[in-house]
């Protein structure tokens, strides 16, 4: 495990989620409005559309090109359920948000 500081809490308010780019991967920070950060791929797996320019209702994101929706806290798709995300370990340390991108690769789906 390879934790590398991302941002800090004030970085990304809660109901928000904002790209970043961790050792050449970029990832998405999802703040969930209930509390709790997440960290998935950033681009979406069908298309590879930004998945920020996406729009967030609880914890389930919704892709703005074809509407694809994936629960942030799973990585699981909730529409079609067998596209899924890469997940990434967060740990909040007081202010400092880090992520663990080892070894994990984004996901693809094609339909
Ligand atoms: S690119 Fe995201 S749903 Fe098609």
């Amino acid at each position: 495990m390879a934790f590398e500081r991302v941002c800090s809490l004030d970085d990304i308010w809660q109901g928000d989620m904002e790209s970043f780019e961790v050792s050449g991967t970029d990832i998405l920070l999802v703040h969930l409005e209930e509390g709790g950060i997440h960290a998935i791929q950033a681009q979406c797996p069908h298309q590879e559309v930004e998945l920020a320019d996406g729009s967030l209702d609880g914890a389930v994101l919704t892709c703005s090109m074809h509407l694809w929706q994936f629960d942030v806290v799973s990585g699981k798709g909730v529409n079609p359920s067998h596209a899924e995300v890469a997940k990434y370990p967060v740990k909040v340390e007081g202010d400092d948000v880090f992520v663990d991108i080892e070894s994990i690769e984004p996901k693809f789906a094609s339909a």
